[in-house]
């Protein structure tokens, strides 16, 4: 007897247990008359690296955010293993899922402000140690605990920033655009960054323009004029 593999494929994908991390089910989103996000279906299976892309204004930003509930759907659900994310703890959902900022800013005054906060939110005592080998992994160095937020270039505070994301890593991280701007070196730290993350079971929803970025997907979903195009 002949299987058709995408069958087989289908079947694997019931009897082990990929557990949906996050499901969209009809959501639109508009303001006063404007529809912004229609009609959206999906689902993210946990571990997956999604890549969402299209045209500048397209609505890439604006579910990722309604994902990260940092907005809310005019209509629709997003589900978080199973669970109507307005029913989770707003805290507790906000240290699950993690929106690393299109354009992220650093508050306080120095770095350590910054990357002392996830310790804060848990009550933790900041770990010099730990914070450290974040930064290394990023391409800076302990001297950047001290550094004022004001004598850090934008490449710099992007990586700082997306650091405040992963210090305690999330379930789910959320990256919009996150790499623009970096140089070829910076940007492929990032990656590699992300890449072990997503290997040790984080789920990454990014969206971005660069090609190369582009070109790696392992799964690209393109959002055109508020929909999902079937490209
Ligand atoms: N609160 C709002 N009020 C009115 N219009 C909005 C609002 N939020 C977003 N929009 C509009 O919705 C559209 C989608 O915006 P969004 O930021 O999601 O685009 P994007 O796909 O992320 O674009 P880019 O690639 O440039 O970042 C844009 O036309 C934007 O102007
Ligand atoms: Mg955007």
């Amino acid at each position: 007897m002949i299987i058709e593999y995408n069958e087989v494929h289908q079947h694997i994908k019931e009897w082990c247990i990929v557990e949906k991390i996050i499901e969209i089910k009809n959501l639109s989103y508009q303001v006063k008359d404007t529809k912004i996000l229609h009609n959206i279906n999906l689902n993210i299976e946990e571990g997956e690296d999604v890549t969402f892309v299209g045209p500048s204004g397209s609505g890439k930003s604006t579910l990722m955010r309604i994902i990260a509930s940092m907005i809310s759907a005019s209509s629709g659900e997003v589900l978080f293993k199973g669970q109507k994310i307005e029913n989770i703890d707003p805290i507790e959902y906000r240290q699950k899922i993690s929106y690393a900022f299109q354009q992220p800013t650093l508050f306080g005054k120095t770095i350590k402000d910054n990357l002392a906060f996830p310790f804060e939110v848990r009550k933790q005592e900041f770990d010099r140690q730990k914070v450290t080998g974040y930064l290394e992994m990023v391409n800076l160095n302990e001297t950047y605990i001290d550094k004022s937020v004001n004598d850090v270039s934008g490449g710099e505070k992007q990586r700082i920033a997306l650091l405040r994301n992963l210090i305690f890593p999330p379930e789910v991280l959320i990256t919009d655009e996150v790499t623009t701007g970096l140089d070829t070196e910076n940007k492929a730290i990032v990656h590699r960054m992300l890449k072990d993350f997503n290997e040790q079971g984080l789920t990454i929803l990014k969206v971005t323009h660069d090609e190369t970025e582009i070109n790696d997907a392992a799964i690209k979903i393109t959002i055109r004029d508020g929909e999902i195009a079937n490209v």
